[in-house]
């Protein structure tokens, strides 16, 4: 029988926090993808420890030993992804940059999450550059991953205020909270065919009403919106 759910692996390098809040959405019975694989670059990243306790097979690639040779890097973990028949990626905290090569052959099939309003403050250290920037509003967003770093197009997004008196962490943690309701949500478009990429441009189907967050797909049990 065909599998009715999308085989995702999701690909990071620390904390899993974002992992986190897909392991719960991914939970409900109607969510329309698997996680199939978590796979690291970093044998000591945090995330690894969430994805065992919750049972998904775990790998690691470690990028340091390849070194600059990005293709052979990305040429073992395209062997993990094969051997998991994943058919979607979702970067998460995912910190290496992917060659043009891989961008392309899962173009349409990768997303990434930032923790910025894009095109506003692509790149790192992005809380501190809105405060610096003096922005009122600032937020997250989930695109499919273009060659260009952080330029792809843009699936979902949500904003937060920037308050009187926010320091970076403060900022960081309103952020964090909407990046931990959208990503579930975003990828549950992408992996319903609801979002996709045509012509180098998002095409999305599903609303970013409040009730979607919550509810991404018709039928689809509320996702939980507090993560630990
Ligand atoms: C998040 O802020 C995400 O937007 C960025 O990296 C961070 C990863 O955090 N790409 P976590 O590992 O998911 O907790």
């Amino acid at each position: 029988m065909a599998e009715l759910k999308r085989r995702v692996a999701v690909l990071i390098s620390g904390r899993g926090s974002n992992l986190g809040a897909l392991i719960e959405a991914a939970r409900h019975p109607a969510y329309p993808a698997e996680l199939a694989l978590v796979l690291s670059n970093r044998a000591d990243a945090a995330g690894l420890e969430r994805a065992r306790a919750a049972g998904i097979p775990t790998a690691v690639v470690e990028s340091r030993p390849f070194g600059r040779d990005r293709a052979g890097f990305e040429a073992a973990m395209g062997a993990r992804l094969a051997e998991a028949r994943i058919e979607l990626i979702a970067l998460a905290g995912f910190m290496r940059v992917l060659t043009e090569d891989f961008v392309t052959a899962w173009s349409g099939r990768m997303l990434n999450i930032h923790p910025s309003l894009l095109p506003a403050f692509p790149g790192l250290d992005t809380h501190a550059r809105a405060i610096a920037a003096g922005v009122r509003l600032h937020g997250c967003t989930v695109h499919f991953v273009t060659p260009g770093v952080d330029e792809g197009p843009v699936i979902a997004q949500s904003a937060v205020p920037v308050l009187p008196g926010d320091d970076e962490a403060a900022l960081a943690a309103r952020v964090l909270a909407e990046e931990h309701r959208l990503y579930p949500a975003a990828l549950a478009w992408a992996a319903s065919g609801a979002a996709r990429l045509e012509g180098g441009r998002a095409v999305v189907e599903a609303t970013m009403a409040e009730g979607a967050l919550a509810n991404p797909l018709p039928g689809l049990p509320a996702l939980p919106t507090e993560m630990p």
